[in-house]
């Protein structure tokens, strides 16, 4: 390892952030950790362009931790629909709790006590630790090891735990040695991966900027930048298929919400079927209606119920969402019913299509169900 580099880079990083990097996002030079946390779970899996807008948002609706904590969780999913991974949205409402009760409601600074909490990893820790406390604590995100991987040269893949160890290390060393320095030397490493160092696009390869590392970077040196770090490759992701019931009252729609592990775990979504399943099954399948077969396969005794009142199904949308390790498709189907039959599951609920927008729902049926309410002219705000 090249021991001028290492003493180097955060002073040569910061000078880089000064010039280029991103200034006057809402979350930097924030010092309340409840903030900050806010932001960078935010910002794990959702785009800059999408955090400006909803971070503000969350805020001012869950100005605390302690507000967080006290909110029930249905709000805070419902707040946090349309950003994806509610995983999140469970975890943060989780750690809120686990602050309130462990920790008095005050953020611990130490990275390893904040990697304690629930759905906060050793480089989130870190960057917690660093903005809020200005710890010297490293963060190490999949940008950071693309950087480190190409000035460094290094070959292994990234999941290997040895690589990864040896990343954590080097990762140490080169925190500089102020800690003051440590709010914008952490925001100069993400926005340096995010806009220069990037995976397809890097500064050194189009030529339109110059690189503060060109000529200490081991993979520009040997020509290898788009080649490191080295990509494992990665299966196809598999494809599963479901049928969804779209049951209709007047103008509400029957919700379930899905158990906490499934996909989109405590959304409320639509009633999902094993129809299909089962019918392929059915040896005698000619003579079962859909609708009978509907019946066969509801969980809830009284959903059944209320299927044996309402129309046949009639086959709907197919929607295609597509998640990080699987695709799924939703073969919609379309049913109403006289009654408003009720039912014994708390997690079956009929829900106005005007009152959509208090439920967290999965993006793809938040935007089937607004297409049905904006044809029925409803405003959507409520
Ligand atoms: N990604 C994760 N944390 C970030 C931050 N603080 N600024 C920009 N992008 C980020």
């Amino acid at each position: 390892m090249s021991k001028a580099l290492i003493t180097s880079f955060s002073k040569k990083l910061i000078a880089w952030h000064q010039a280029d990097g991103r200034q006057g996002l809402p979350w930097q030079g924030v010092r309340d950790p409840y903030a900050v946390w806010v932001s960078e779970i935010m910002l794990q899996q959702t785009q800059v362009a999408t955090v400006l807008e909803r971070y503000p948002r969350f805020m001012k609706r869950f100005p605390t931790v302690k507000k967080l904590a006290a909110a029930p969780i249905d709000d805070v999913l419902a707040e946090w629909a349309g950003l994806g991974y509610y995983s999140r949205a469970r975890n943060l409402h989780a750690c809120a709790n686990q602050v309130m009760e462990q920790f008095a409601g005050q953020f611990p600074s130490n990275p390893q006590l904040l990697e304690q909490l629930k759905g906060i990893g050793r480089s989130t820790a870190g960057a917690i630790a660093a903005f809020a406390f200005h710890e010297r604590a490293p963060i190490l995100d999949a940008n950071v090891k693309r950087i480190l991987a190409r000035l460094f040269g290094i070959e292994g893949a990234l999941q290997d735990k040895v690589v990864n160890d040896q990343l954590w290390v080097l990762a140490e060393e080169l925190l500089p040695k102020d800690s003051d320095d440590m709010p914008v030397y952490t925001q100069a490493l993400m926005d340096f991966g995010a806009t220069w160092c990037t995976s397809r696009k890097p500064v050194c390869i189009s030529g339109i900027q110059k690189c503060p590392f060109t000529k200490q970077c081991q993979a520009n040196l040997s020509d290898q930048v788009l080649q490191l770090p080295r990509k494992v490759l990665k299966a196809k992701s598999p494809e599963f298929d479901c049928d969804m019931v779209l049951l209709r009252h007047g103008d509400s729609v029957l919700l379930h919400k899905r158990p906490d592990k499934a996909i989109w775990g405590g959304l409320w979504s639509l009633p999902e079927s094993e129809w299909r399943a089962k019918a392929l099954q059915q040896s005698e399948f000619s003579v079962y209606t859909a609708k009978e077969l509907f019946v066969m396969t509801m969980p809830d005794d009284h959903y059944s119920a209320a299927l044996k009142k309402c129309t046949t199904p009639i086959r709907g949308e197919q929607i295609r969402h597509i998640f990080t390790h699987r695709r799924l498709w939703m073969q919609i189907w379309n049913l109403s019913i006289d009654d408003a039959v009720k039912f014994s599951s708390d997690n079956l609920k009929w829900v106005p299509l005007r009152q959509l927008g208090r439920y967290g729902l999965p993006q793809p049926i938040k935007l089937l169900l607004q297409g049905l309410s904006l044809a029925r002219g409803d405003d959507l705000k409520n």
